[in-house]
């Protein structure tokens, strides 16, 4: 029998799982701009940040938006093996937040707590333009005891609108509702079946199971089919309690008194169950058809349908990855530029070219190095390449004078500058 002789095959290389991206070095300036604008911003609000595990018990997720929901339902991502069976990746802040609140006895500290959360989010969703499996989310949530005001509401939308605003997002839309009470909630949802029930049968099969489950979502459900049946509802507001109707009507007088421009959806219903009362969203047309940048609402019984004491809550979240798709190039910073980059001419000078470089890092001046001496033009490439803003070069005659020659890159200027004073002069220079 002849041997086989198998060549070698060359490994496979890794690649990142589906829906999810590397932010690389030459975008992450544009991450840290929004995180760093953002908790500046919360600040000011009195919001305090607030880190939970990426993964939670997936029972809290179930209980906290709902069975029904397609987060639950169809996007949950299940750790299946070793310890943390039974876990889930979060695939929103909400339910962690209420669940660190409530663990940690928060409402006894203080009379309304304002957490704040930015952090990577989890969806088994199909990936497409502004989707993806691993998202990232800026959110806030306001909990506390007799907090159900709609100063408060109004207070986090129009934060919300500040924070896209601040984020350079222009030309978004601002579209509130309510959806009353719990009570108020399950008498809508009575109206709903009785209006939706001769035309059952035209819904997908999935709206034909939240017919009974959870009706509200046949509202905002994207099949051409069930829009067609949900088109001719025209879904009002006549199942909300006087006091539902008081709180909508005062939100709304408090959001026109801030200079707030909103528009009235009545058929905006939320894809998560905790929802009472408020609730809105913000879209940018340039989007396509995952146009929501943000959203949210008051949920005043998550709490204690998890257990927790009866408080109330609001909040909302953006997601990072659609502001970026958002912000026009004009409302992009620039980049952070390494400030110097050393040159030295040859091996003789590279022991001084080191010892200044170290030195102006110790004065806080970012610079780098070429470590391998090789002809000037190289070097220069190299310089340029790092997007420098000078060139600090040392060559035999700068050094036996006791200088460096320190090239503007913009400019293309060149000075020659003493070095004891190159720290203060790449100082100046700002
Ligand atoms: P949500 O509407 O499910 O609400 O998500 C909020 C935002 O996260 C969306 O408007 C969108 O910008 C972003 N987002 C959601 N899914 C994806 C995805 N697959 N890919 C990219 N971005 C995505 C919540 O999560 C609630 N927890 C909001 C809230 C806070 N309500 C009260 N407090």
């Amino acid at each position: 029998m002849s041997k086989e002789i198998s060549t070698p095959r060359a490994p496979q290389v890794p690649r990142i799982p589906r829906g999810t991206s590397d932010i690389l070095p030459t975008e992450i300036f544009l991450w840290r701009d929004i995180e760093a604008k953002a908790r500046r911003l919360l600040s000011t609000y009195n919001f305090q940040e607030i880190r939970t595990p990426v993964f939670e018990e997936t029972a809290l997720f179930k209980r906290s938006l709902g069975q029904t929901s397609d987060v639950v339902n169809k996007q949950l991502l299940e750790l299946v093996s070793g310890k943390d069976e039974g876990c889930a990746l979060r695939p929103e802040g909400t339910a962690s937040v209420v669940r660190s609140y409530i663990e940690n006895s928060l409402d006894r500290q203080q009379a309304l707590t304002k957490l704040f959360y930015l952090g990577p989010m989890f969806r088994g969703e199909r990936p497409q333009k502004g989707r993806s499996r691993q998202f990232h989310q800026i959110g806030v949530e306001a909990i506390g005891p007799n907090t159900a005001t709609p100063y408060l509401d109004a207070e986090i939308i129009a934060l919300n609108v500040e924070l896209l605003r601040t984020l350079g997002v222009r030309d978004f839309r601002l579209k509130i509702n309510t959806l009353g009470s719990a009570q108020d909630k399950e008498s809508f949802s009575g109206a709903l079946r009785k209006a939706l029930h001769a035309d059952a049968a035209k819904l997908c099969e999935d709206c034909r199971d939240r017919f009974e489950r959870n009706v509200f979502r046949i509202l905002d459900c994207k099949n051409s089919g069930c829009r067609a049946v949900v088109a001719g509802l025209k879904p009002g507001h006549e199942h909300l309690s006087e006091e539902s109707r008081a709180y909508y009507v005062r939100l709304k007088e408090i959001l026109k008194n801030l200079g707030v421009e909103f528009e009235e959806v009545p058929s905006l219903v939320r894809g998560l169950d905790y929802y009472t009362h408020t609730v809105f969203e913000i879209t940018q047309p340039s989007l396509g058809s995952q146009d929501a940048i943000s959203a949210g609402g008051r949920y005043n019984n998550l709490v204690a349908q998890l257990g927790g004491p009866q408080v109330d809550a609001v909040g909302f979240a953006c997601g990072v990855e659609r502001i970026l798709l958002a912000m026009p190039a004009d409302a992009r910073p620039p980049q952070e530029r390494l400030k110097a980059y050393v040159v030295a001419l040859d091996e003789h000078v590279f022991p001084k070219a080191f010892r200044i470089l170290q030195q102006l890092r110790g004065a806080g001046i970012a610079g780098d190095i070429n470590y391998k001496v090789s002809s000037m033009k190289s070097q220069m490439r190299s310089a340029d390449k790092s997007g420098s803003r000078y060139v600090v070069i040392l060559g035999e005659e700068e050094d036996k004078k006791g200088v460096v020659a320190l090239k503007d890159m913009t400019t293309g200027e060149q000075q020659e500058v003493k070095e004891d004073k190159l720290i203060t002069t790449l100082s100046d220079k700002g």
